[in-house]
């Protein structure tokens, strides 16, 4: 909450207002007709899945996944839920009685309960749960022991450091076993679209699965220009049996297609190969032995990432790193027979298309899913994160979410804000005004006739403002111009005597009487639809 109690909209994200919005509606159409034209068909998916699928997809190590994913338990709501509350919130001392046993009350209701919620898969069912459970079945029969010792004799050998531990460890297993599924709000799609194709048979369909998808993604970044936290992406997916190198040409061609028809200028697309799971291992190697001889001129985030991930050096914007980074070994020159041919065969296949590229070594991507072609297309005006489409080919993913290991895959995504941004520097989001007609009524019969012609507009095609309540004529007029209608028709006594509207064109202030019919060709005539 801001100042005086008045609610904003949380960091990173934001309200994509009109006219703004329009514009967002023009892309998204466009992707659609676009894509429909190369037989792309929509895929809807949901905006939250298991936290598993990502961090099997895009990689645990990840930025993605191990720092910016909103991940949270969904948990049941209920008794279960209050009891496990209630057992952190306990407070048990060795010197009261009472409190150890509503603690163990509460401790065996609450056992009991897990029990019947593993077996009817309430709790998900793991081998470590299994364990968290057999604890607190332990913990249980500890308290019970000592309920049943009135003596204290136990609690004198153990001591109240022991008695506090053995509570303390209580709390943690009864914390630990979740009251539900772990799910995140998605960071990208191309891991729910395989989930999907995986989940529905997709394989069974003739051809290749081409899919597109469009909608609000979620990163904990850090936001800036171009950046956000809930930020959104069209992208398209083909699923299907081959890999041949057209299949990506064919992918980048739609995207390149999609551009020129939005008009977006300056648009640079950079390809790459990064292997497959036979070569760029070897290659890593190699890597990773020539970032150790120069580790301690690197910045502490490639240090680290020589252990996790000696590939995602390439990609720092570190200005000290630049010069160093052009020395290293490239994944070009260690590609397999295999890897060489597609990658040749895919730049062969844009140039067939007339598509120009810019091939760039240092291209590895983010997500741990890709192999072989990578590509990202970065547009003007964007300042650093000035990459407006990402994408690339990710054959094992498939088999590595349980589908067949047959199926390949290649895809892209679009970050809409961006594209949006780009186009808006460029000029090209301007939307024209919203009203074709601004109809000024006055008098109860003018509003009759008005309510019955503005019908009659709308459903001809015209955007129409028909005031709610009557206006001096000065004031009706004066809004008609701050609204940017393009026409004022007048409606008062005289004009329905004379059966008759008064047209105005705002944009000159010329003026007519026109017949009804009259008046319709007219509008057509000024704004041909
Ligand atoms: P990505 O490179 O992570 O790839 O994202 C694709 C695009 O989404 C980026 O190029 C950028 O335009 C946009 N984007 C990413 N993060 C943000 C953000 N925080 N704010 C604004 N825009 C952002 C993927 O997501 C892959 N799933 C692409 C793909 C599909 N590969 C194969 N198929």
């Amino acid at each position: 909450m801001g100042d005086k109690g008045k609610f904003q909209a949380i960091k990173g994200v934001r309200d994509i207002l009109p006219p703004e919005s329009a514009l967002w509606n023009r892309v998204e159409q466009t992707a659609r007709e676009t894509f429909g034209t190369f037989g792309f068909a929509e895929i809807r998916l949901p905006i939250f899945e298991q936290t598993e699928l990502f961090a099997r997809s895009v990689g645990q190590e990840t930025d993605i996944v191990s720092k910016e994913m909103y991940s949270f338990e969904d948990r049941a709501q209920g008794v279960i839920t209050a009891m496990k509350d209630a057992i952190q919130m306990a407070m048990v001392s060795p010197d009261s009685p009472d409190s150890i046993n509503v603690f163990t009350a509460t401790l065996k209701r609450y056992e009991t309960l897990v029990t019947t919620g593993i077996s009817s898969a309430e709790i998900p069912n793991s081998a470590a749960i299994q364990v968290y459970a057999a604890g607190l079945r332990h913990g249980l029969e500890i308290l019970e022991r000592f309920q049943r010792d009135p003596e204290n004799k136990w609690l004198e050998s153990i001591g109240f450091s022991g008695f506090s531990a053995i509570i303390a460890g209580i709390k943690a297993l009864a914390f630990a076993i979740p009251m539900g599924e772990n799910i995140a709000l998605r960071p990208e799609a191309t891991a729910s679209v395989v989930r999907a194709y995986i989940e529905h048979g997709m394989q069974m369909l003739p051809g290749n699965a081409k899919l597109y998808y469009t909608g609000p993604m979620f990163r904990r970044e850090r936001p800036q220009k171009g950046r956000y936290r809930q930020f959104y992406q069209i992208g398209a997916e083909v699923l299907g049996s081959s890999d041949a190198p057209g299949i990506d040409a064919e992918v980048i061609e739609m995207l390149m297609r999609l551009f020129e028809r939005l008009k977006l200028k300056g648009a640079i697309l950079n390809v790459n190969s990064i292997g497959c799971k036979n070569c760029r291992p070897a290659y890593v190697e190699v890597l990773r032995a020539e970032l150790l001889k120069v580790r301690e001129q690197l910045g502490e985030d490639s240090k680290r990432r020589i252990e996790t991930n000696p590939l995602r050096v390439l990609d720092s914007k570190l200005e000290h790193e630049q010069a160093i980074i052009a020395t290293l070994p490239r994944i070009a020159d260690h590609l397999c027979n295999d890897c060489r041919v597609h990658y040749d065969e895919v730049k062969r296949q844009l140039g067939l298309r007339g598509i120009t590229y810019q091939e760039n070594w240092r291209l590895v991507r983010g997500l741990d899913y890709y192999m072989r072609t990578t590509f990202e297309i970065t547009a003007p005006g964007l300042g650093s994160q000035n990459a407006v489409c990402g994408g690339g080919r990710y054959d094992g993913l498939v088999e590595l979410l349980g589908g067949p290991a047959t199926t390949k895959g290649i895809g892209f995504a679009i970050g809409t804000d961006r594209l949006i941004l780009s186009l808006q520097e460029a000029g090209e989001g301007a939307t024209p005004s919203g009203y074709d007609v601004y109809l000024a009524w006055f008098g109860a019969a003018a509003q009759t006739a008005a309510i019955g012609l503005a019908h009659r507009l709308r459903d001809a095609g015209f955007t129409v403002e028909l005031p709610a309540a009557e206006m001096k004529f000065g004031k009706s007029l004066g809004l008609a111009d701050r609204l940017k209608a393009r026409h004022a028709v007048i409606m008062g006594d005289d004009e329905l005597a004379a059966g008759v509207v008064t047209v105005k064109r705002l944009t000159d202030s010329s003026q007519q009487k026109l017949a009804e019919q009259d008046l319709f060709s007219y509008l057509r005539s000024q704004n041909p639809k």
